[in-house]
């Protein structure tokens, strides 16, 4: 079943990308899971301060698609395609201090340090999605996004802690949009490129509704599944609107 799966998640990243790949190795992608350990936790739970959100557990063929868009620059598109972690974690610390914290570890992933695309990089409005990318770029090759994948969806990490409060009633009106491809509880409906937003921390799906409201995200013409969750984002308006359809999301994984 599951090597079934991974067999649709290449037709995926295919369409997505134009790279054909095999099915993951999760042997070899627990082995490479280290470096992201140090943003995403050892579980892939994800960790607020550094803005990285849950990635244990969700679906391999969304992690496939995310992995390979951050690569092809069709996701957090900078001027660059060289790998540079030095720079963008420059700009992610100015952002947010903790960053600082993880500087040291990242950089024992690497041989000689952080790698740096010295000054082909152009700061970008979205601190997050360019150190990700960043990352993304120093993975060898297609086959490990697969074996990363097949690794961090095998992973069962605690539920995230609800930080984001809002009008659960209003809410569930503002949902009906998301129902015909996010699914009625949230699971995510594979044929659409629409992964689960059920089980995810909440304010990283704020974030990102927002993002996708500013154009940070969804208006990359490479990327066709992020510039159709867009106008979708849009429909909600206004922050207030954003909370209350976070809360409600919320509420698909509420503890009895
Ligand atoms: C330096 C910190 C850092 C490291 C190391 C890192 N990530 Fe990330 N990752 C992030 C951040 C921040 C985001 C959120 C990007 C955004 O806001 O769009 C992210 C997003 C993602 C996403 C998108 C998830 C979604 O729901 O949209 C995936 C998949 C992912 N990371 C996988 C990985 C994998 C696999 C590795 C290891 C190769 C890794 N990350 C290493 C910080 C990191
Ligand atoms: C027409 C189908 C469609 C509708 C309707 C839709 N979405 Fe999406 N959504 C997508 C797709 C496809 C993606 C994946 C984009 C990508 O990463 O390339 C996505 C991504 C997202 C993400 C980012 C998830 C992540 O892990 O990075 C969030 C959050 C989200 N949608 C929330 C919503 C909410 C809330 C609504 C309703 C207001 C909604 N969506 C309506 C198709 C849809």
């Amino acid at each position: 079943m599951k090597r079934f799966a991974c067999l649709m998640i290449s037709t995926a990243a295919m369409v997505a990308a134009g790279t054909a790949m095999a099915a993951g190795d999760a042997a070899r992608g627990e082995a490479e899971f280290a470096v992201c350990a140090v943003c995403h936790g050892e579980q892939g739970e994800g960790f607020e301060k550094y803005g990285a959100p849950k990635i244990g557990g969700q679906e391999d063929w969304y992690i496939v698609l995310s992995l390979t868009n951050f690569r092809a620059g069709a996701r957090a598109r900078d001027n660059c395609d060289v790998a540079d972690v030095a720079g963008t974690l420059e700009r992610a610390k100015a952002e947010s201090p903790d960053y600082a914290e993880i500087e040291a570890e990242l950089a024992t992933h690497f041989e000689g340090g952080l790698p740096s695309g010295g000054a082909c990089s152009q700061p970008s409005a979205d601190v997050h999605g360019s150190l990700m990318r960043a990352i993304a770029l120093t993975l060898e090759d297609d086959q490990l996004v697969q074996d990363l994948a097949a690794y961090a969806t095998s992973l069962t990490p605690p539920l995230p802690p609800v930080t984001v409060e809002g009008d659960v009633t209003a809410g569930t009106m503002g949902y009906a949009t998301c129902i015909a491809c996010h699914g009625a509880n949230g699971e995510g409906i594979q044929a659409l490129n629409a992964p689960a937003v059920a089980g995810q921390h909440d304010w990283y799906t704020q974030r990102q509704l927002m993002n996708y409201m500013s154009g940070v995200r969804g208006t990359n013409p490479q990327n066709i599944t992020d510039m159709q969750m867009r106008p979708m984002a849009q429909v909600l308006i206004t922050p207030e609107a954003v909370k209350n359809v976070t809360a409600y999301i919320n509420t698909f994984t509420a503890a009895e």
